[in-house]
């Protein structure tokens, strides 16, 4: 047994091959070694076992095409819907007569007004799954860069660091012309080239830490050493948990956790998610259905478990994780996804199917890649995010509420008293904040919470919009539905009159309008409630994931596929179910629960909400050794 240990892990290493990350090609022992040298090594090289065209999805995303393994793996490059252009030295290009474009800051409080009106049709859970799912394909360095690593941006030391690109704030700021604050802190998104892994004079090209893949990397990971050391229990194919004042959560650090929670108010807050990355503990809602998703693995496994008493804890472990990640993406693309783009939309677009079954779509010949426009535009739910998170017992009566922002980092709070049961109610009764040009005044003003004194996060998304280069607002129209926009008026249709006429007030042309500005002002779509533009964007990289990974949850020659009855049963899967079997205290429930309660969509007990029949994976050959068993003892 020890000798076979030795064997395999001995051919593992030297089986193993190097990667650039950047390009995709393989690389000498000899390069790894000046990489070492620079500390460069892991971001700019991955490190693959050779690929098993017969074996499920990695951890890490590799092997997902079996052409270019290390595409789909963490550190490698976004794909782009359209490709980049910038100024000289890759900074952000100009306006069309060569002036400077207005000022981030000046163009969100001219286009977007501020204030905190409720949606009465969106939950606050439909937010909370939007940067879930966003969370399992970015990563959290390009903001910890400005907080913690370089937080001088603004002070006398940030002219100085090519790394810092504050946002200025104007002097007739509507809000700060009071306070004297002239300055936001940013820093530059890290790319290949800031890491080291390319040269300079190369088109920068964001790097992130995430698998491009939607495979619940919150949960999951993104390697396979953490999942095995910090997730996995290994029995029972079940993830680690803790069980505390009789609720179940992810393992936590070990008391003075770490850094990551550092808005724990000690010393009542002790709580910091142990998953395989720290990303469980970033945002609330993040934080709520990363508790959920683990919960989710387990109650998944116990449940394959007694249909199948004979699967090995791997077993158990894979099929488990392989529903779980079916799930997520079952309710992201046919619950979620719907109820803001119209589901008709959504068909006719052919990025869900209203007839269920397979859909097989797989091109070895598109690489796993998510579009460097789809993070970006999902930053639009910025305008829908409501700045509390409101709290309700299981009765449906308010108790208390937080500033959402004030438990960024702070997963304590969540274990205080009993204020996760609080919150999971209150996440499918309180909404969104209302579609309709406003944004939350904690998003715009305090949106990092106790972490920073001010934080404008949109102003921060149109100022990245810039440094990633993407093209003017027009051609992006062009991309998505052909027509050529040439002046102000072309836009009407599209965008309301008195918002062509601020549009018209702060560009010079109509070339000069940033993608992200005109997404917050767009009409929306036909049949849906999102900006046109942000739905092409999106839709496009949602065509992308199904085509591109190989691993796709609805295909029906994937390695260890779901059968036809398993993916009916997958179909079933509702958020409002999720939520019945793994949220706390939840008897009752609106069946449509990213939708409020209401005519048509009432609260009823959970035993009527229907969900997957885990009996659909009964594995036959479990009966055949179960039948010989009683023969043999
Ligand atoms: C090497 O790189 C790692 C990962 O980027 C970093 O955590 C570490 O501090 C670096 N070490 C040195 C000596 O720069
Ligand atoms: C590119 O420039 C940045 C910032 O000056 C520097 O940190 C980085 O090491 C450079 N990369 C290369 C490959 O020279
Ligand atoms: C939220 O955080 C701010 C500091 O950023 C603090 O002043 C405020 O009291 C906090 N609110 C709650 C309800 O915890
Ligand atoms: C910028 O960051 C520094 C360091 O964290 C902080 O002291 C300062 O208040 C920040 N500026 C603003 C406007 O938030």
């Amino acid at each position: 047994m020890l000798l076979i240990y030795f064997i395999s892990v001995f051919c593992g290493v030297r089986a193993a091959i190097y990667y650039d990350s950047y390009s995709g090609s393989t690389i000498t022992a000899e390069r790894v070694k000046q990489h070492d040298k620079a500390n460069t090594t892991f971001w700019c090289v991955n490190e693959i076992e050779p690929c098993d065209p017969n074996e499920g999805r990695r951890v890490d995303g590799s092997c997902n095409n079996l052409q270019y393994p290390s595409r789909g793996a963490s550190h490698t490059p976004f794909a782009r819907a359209l490709p980049p252009v910038f100024s000289a030295n890759f900074e952000p290009k100009k306006a069309a007569d060569g002036s400077d474009l207005p000022l981030a800051r000046f163009l969100r409080t001219s286009l977007v007004s501020v204030g905190r009106i409720p949606s009465q049709m969106f939950t606050a859970l439909a937010i909370h799954d939007f940067v879930f799912m966003s969370a399992d394909i970015v990563s959290l360095h390009d903001t910890v860069n400005y907080i913690v690593w370089k937080p001088y941006c603004c002070a006398e030391r940030g002219k100085t660091d090519y790394m810092c690109v504050p946002n200025q704030i104007p002097p007739d700021d509507p809000v700060h012309r009071f306070s004297g604050q002239r300055c936001l802190n940013m820093t530059r998104p890290e790319t290949f080239q800031t890491i080291g892994c390319i040269k300079n004079n190369t088109s920068p090209e964001r790097i992130v830490s995430s698998t491009p893949l939607l495979d619940l990397s919150v949960i999951y990971g993104n390697a396979l050493q953490s999942l095995l050391r910090r997730g996995r229990l290994f029995e029972g194919g079940m993830l680690k948990f803790e069980e505390e004042n009789g609720r179940i959560w992810p393992p936590k650090y070990p008391t003075n956790g770490h850094l990551i929670c550092l808005s724990n108010q000690r010393p009542q807050e002790t709580r910091c998610h142990l998953m395989p990355e720290d990303g469980g503990n970033t945002l609330g809602g993040i934080n709520l259905m990363s508790i959920w998703f683990w919960r989710h693995h387990n109650f998944i496994a116990k449940n394959l478990a007694a249909v199948n008493p004979c699967w090995t804890d791997d077993k158990l472990f894979e099929t488990a994780r392989d529903i779980n990640i079916a799930v997520a993406l079952q309710i992201y693309y046919y619950e979620l996804l719907p109820v803001f783009f119209g589901y008709d939309n959504m068909v006719k677009d052919g990025v869900i199917t209203p007839t269920g079954g397979f859909r097989d779509v797989y091109d070895p010949n598109v690489m796993p890649q998510v579009s460097l426009e789809y993070p970006f535009v999902l930053r639009w739910v910025h305008t829908i995010q409501n700045g509390l998170i409101k709290m309700y017992d299981k009765d449906g009566y308010y108790m208390k509420q937080v500033p959402v922002v004030n438990l960024t980092l702070r997963t304590g709070y969540f274990a205080l008293d009993d204020n996760l049961d609080l919150m999971t109610q209150g996440s499918f009764r309180q909404g969104s904040d209302n579609v309709d040009y406003t944004a939350d005044f904690d998003i715009t003003e305090i949106g990092l919470g106790p972490q920073q004194y001010l934080s404008d996060l949109m102003t921060s998304d149109l100022a990245k919009n810039r440094l990633f280069g993407f093209q003017p607002y027009v051609k992006y129209r062009e991309f998505c539905f052909g027509n050529k926009v040439k002046s102000f008026d072309d836009l009407h249709g599209s965008i309301d009159p008195e918002r062509i006429e601020i549009l018209k007030d702060v560009y010079k042309s109509v070339e000069d309008i940033d993608l992200l500005a005109a997404i917050w002002v767009e009409k929306p779509l036909r049949g849906g409630y999102a900006p046109p533009t942000f739905y092409c964007l999106v839709i496009d990289q949602l065509r992308r994931n199904m085509v591109s990974d190989r691993h796709w949850y609805e295909r029906p020659n994937r390695p260890n596929a779901f059968t036809a009855a398993q993916l009916a049963e997958i179909r079933k899967a509702t958020i409002a179910r999720l939520l019945c079997d793994v949220g706390d205290t939840v008897t009752r429930i609106q069946p449509r629960a990213f939708l409020k309660a209401g005519y048509n969509n009432q609260m009823c007990n959970c035993n009527e909400i229907n969900g997957i029949n885990y009996a659909a994976w009964k594995d036959a050959t479990c009966e055949v050794e179960s039948f010989w068993s009683k023969f043999v003892y």
